[in-house]
């Protein structure tokens, strides 16, 4: 899209909020729909508050019984956002395990808000599938049966019905299939909606039985405190989101800082100099100026000589990593990914195994050096 400079110049000298609401402004002068934002030139529909506000949501949701399928991570920030905006939800959960006796401490009654997970299905009119990914192929012959003509069938992710050949999950033709992935943890969509702020979430409508597909999603997703929303579609949703969390948010910066961490270490640093170097510098001061501001922001905001070093190593580590993205992104839409996530993940010894491997990270130098590090935050010093 075609800026004039005077327009660029101002945008330089003003903050985001001023930006969007600029761009926001220009784009109603052009007689565009509110809603759709510029994101560097290209031209997205999101959806806040202000497009589709809480008392729609409620007007839309108003005769729907709400059902949240598990009680995991997402599955209570989900259900107790819902909650605290006013509408009634009921969990499903099997019964007897911790997760069950978490839904109890959290308020939810057995017997009237909180049911085995089948008893949950039937009840609901829009079933939010909140159990892990590879629970969701476990259960999914016994929910299907309990889905109604005109039921909402709701996802987080994309994984069971993009992976369909894998996980079996293809919905009867008379529900709507649709989606609202928020970009965080579960327990980020609750402490940011307890902060008052919100999470951003991706929607997606894959099957519109009701033609009301969209309407359910989008309200859906403003009452369980999504910031903004964002659209997408199912496989984007998921080719993306497993991207991500194996790249730059999860796996990506996992191996970094442990590359990075263990050079210096070799090099003679002491354990406390490397993970300053490496990790506490980083989450403590740095990329918190990129949350405010932006890259560009933190650059400017650092040494002259930090700047020019970083300017000058950037676009290596881009081309050193960029051929192991490129791997990664073909295996997650090959299936390969996904295949690997619900053979691990229905093994019936999932959790010990995973406790082991975080475990092995939790006891590794590096780690109970950061809890050293992260003991000295004069925050944490007075504490018993
Ligand atoms: N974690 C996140 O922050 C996050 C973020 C965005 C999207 N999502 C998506 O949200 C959905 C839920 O993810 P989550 O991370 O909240 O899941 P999770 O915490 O791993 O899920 C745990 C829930 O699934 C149940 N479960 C697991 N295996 C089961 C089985 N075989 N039979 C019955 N129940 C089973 C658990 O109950 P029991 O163990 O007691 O059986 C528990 O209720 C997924 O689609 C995920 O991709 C998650």
């Amino acid at each position: 899209m075609h800026r004039s400079a005077p327009f660029i110049r101002l945008c330089r000298t003003i903050g985001a909020k001023e930006r969007l609401w600029i761009t926001r402004f220009k784009l109603k002068q052009k007689g565009e729909i509110m809603g759709k934002i510029d994101f560097g030139g290209v031209i997205e529909e999101v959806i806040t508050s202000e497009e589709f506000s809480l008392e729609r949501a409620r007007e839309v949701l108003k005769n729907e019984k709400i059902t949240v399928l598990g009680y995991g991570v997402q599955g209570p920030g989900q259900a107790l956002n819902l909650k605290d905006n006013g509408f009634s939800v009921i969990i499903g959960q099997q019964e007897g395990e911790d997760y069950w006796d978490k839904a109890v401490a959290d308020g939810f009654v057995p017997g009237e808000t909180l049911f085995p997970i089948e008893e949950a299905a039937k009840r609901g009119t829009m079933i939010l599938y909140l159990l892990s990914d590879a629970g969701q192929v476990a259960t999914w012959n016994r929910v299907k049966a309990c889905l109604n003509k005109g039921d909402a069938l709701y996802f987080s992710h994309g994984f069971s019905i993009v992976y369909k050949d894998q996980t079996g999950i293809i919905p009867p033709p008379t529900v709507d299939v649709i989606m609202v992935a928020p970009k965080g943890s579960g327990r980020t969509v609750r402490t940011n909606f307890l902060d008052g702020s919100g999470i951003n979430s991706s929607f997606a409508v894959h099957q519109d039985f009701t033609g009301r597909a969209k309407e359910r999603t989008l309200a859906l997703g403003i009452a369980i405190g999504s910031g903004y929303l964002f659209s997408t579609t199912f496989e984007k949703e998921v080719y993306s989101d497993l991207t991500g969390e194996r790249g730059v948010l999860m796996g990506c910066l996992a191996g970094v800082m442990e590359a990075q961490y263990e050079l210096l270490r070799k090099h003679g640093h002491s354990p406390s100099e490397a993970f300053n170097e490496t990790v506490e510098e980083l989450t403590q001061s740095l990329i918190r100026l990129v949350a405010e501001n932006g890259m560009d922001w933190m650059y400017a905001n650092c040494s002259t000589t930090a700047q020019r070093g970083a300017l000058d190593w950037k676009g290596r580590f881009r081309d050193a990593v960029a051929p192991v993205f490129e791997e990664l992104y073909q295996k997650v839409v090959s299936g390969e990914e996904t295949r690997i996530v619900i053979e691990a993940n229905s093994a019936p010894d999932y959790r010990e195994r995973l406790e082991k491997e975080l475990a092995q990270i939790r006891n590794s130098e590096m780690w109970r050096a950061g809890a050293a590090v992260r003991a000295l935050r004069p925050e944490n010093r007075n504490k018993g």
